[in-house]
């Protein structure tokens, strides 16, 4: 089915700097040393970013990512990262790792007083959404996401009033403002799936234009949608990847949705980033090309051996907003603070939880 696209808007993330701090009270700045206790602590984590991370620059990240693994304690904190965090986020300091989806339902399991979100601030946002009692913080309130950018609250009002009793389904890559008029959420792994369950004709899937484009492809269900898209996917064009085909023989390209059909059409495998991380773990590629951004090869290569990673790749500005150096703030100092509406979250609950609630 062909897909309708509508216009665009405007959304921002909000900020509560303080609260927190006054909360949980002060603790000690760590002294940053490179200690013969930090140099063992952390000796693992080194094995799993040494094809990354020279050995002379070690001694400068490792305090931190003790630091941050021994506040954490302190702060009864757990860490969520996406996929597309730094491998020294992501291998050194997340205790949970993964896509959008998984981050989610982890976020309803967290057994700690505080969530630390390392990834963009409407992951933040959705894990407050799920634990409005918890503290969530973020380690840089700047880190937005073009596409929950691209859409407002009155946006899908609008929306609402132009298709009376259509469906509006919304990819968790919105605000919560957003998520609140919607009446059921996705992520990259389940749109079709959400789409399908609704059992109408005709459904709203916003704000991606290509997501929505790729699960038309894959259903009968008339999908009209947003002009909303990640700036960091819809960079990548079918001419280049054929491009590597050419002067890489053999290799393997798998894409992430949110790339423009034609590039998902001429990948060999789509799916969220934890998706095309199990395609590489379940199928040892010789060679592989990972359409999406560039910290996924980074992070899944010590995992995989035996794979050799094809680039290109494109950087997140967004989620590289998020330093070792700001999550170790962020555990001193209390901030960013995640805030979202009681009544807005309430309502944004619902579309999450039943996406959640879905039997797969
Ligand atoms: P995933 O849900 O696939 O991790 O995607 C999130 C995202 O922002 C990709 O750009
Ligand atoms: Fe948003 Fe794209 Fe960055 Fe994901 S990669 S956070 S969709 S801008």
């Amino acid at each position: 089915m062909a897909t309708t696209i509508i216009s665009a808007g405007l959304d921002r993330p909000k900020t509560n700097a303080r609260t927190a701090l006054d909360r949980y009270g002060t603790v000690a700045r760590p002294e940053l040393a490179y200690t013969a206790e930090v140099a063992e602590a952390t000796a693992p984590v080194y094995e799993k970013v040494k094809h990354l991370i020279p050995e002379f620059e070690w001694p400068a990240l490792a305090p931190t990512v003790h630091a941050i693994n021994e506040l954490k304690k302190e702060r009864n904190a757990v860490i969520l990262a996406h996929n597309y965090m730094t491998p020294e986020i992501y291998h050194g300091i997340a205790d949970i790792v993964g896509d959008s989806l998984q981050l989610a339902k982890e976020a309803t399991r967290a057994d700690a007083d505080v969530i630390v979100q390392c990834g963009v601030h409407f992951m933040a946002e959705t894990s407050k959404i799920l634990n409005p009692d918890k503290t969530v913080l973020i380690p840089d309130m700047n880190a937005g996401c073009s596409l929950a950018e691209s859409i407002t609250a009155a946006d899908v009002r609008g929306l609402r009033e132009k298709y009376p009793g259509v469906p509006i389904v919304t990819y968790v890559n919105t605000s919560a403002d957003v998520k609140a008029e919607c009446d059921i959420c996705c992520t990259s792994s389940n749109a079709v799936q959400v789409v399908e369950s609704l059992g109408a004709p005709r459904v709203l899937l916003i704000p991606d234009q290509f997501l929505a484009a790729n699960v038309a492809r894959q259903t009968d269900v008339e999908v009209l949608t947003w002009a909303g898209a990640c700036e960091v996917h819809e960079r990548f064009t079918a001419e280049e990847l054929r491009e590597y085909r050419d002067i890489e023989p053999g290799v393997k390209i798998i894409a992430h949705p949110e790339c423009p059909p034609e590039v998902v059409e001429e990948a060999d495998f789509a799916g969220s980033t934890a998706g095309m991380i199990d395609w590489v773990k379940v199928n040892r590629p010789e060679k592989v090309m990972l359409v999406t951004e560039c910290s996924m090869a980074d992070n899944i290569a010590s995992e995989t051996p035996g794979v050799d990673y094809v680039r290109p790749c494109n950087l997140c500005p967004h989620m590289k907003r998020i330093t070792l150096s700001k999550v170790l703030d962020a555990l001193v100092e209390m901030k960013d603070e995640v805030i979202v509406d009681p009544e807005i979250s309430a309502r944004a609950r619902v579309a999450v939880e039943r996406m959640i609630n879905l039997k797969s």
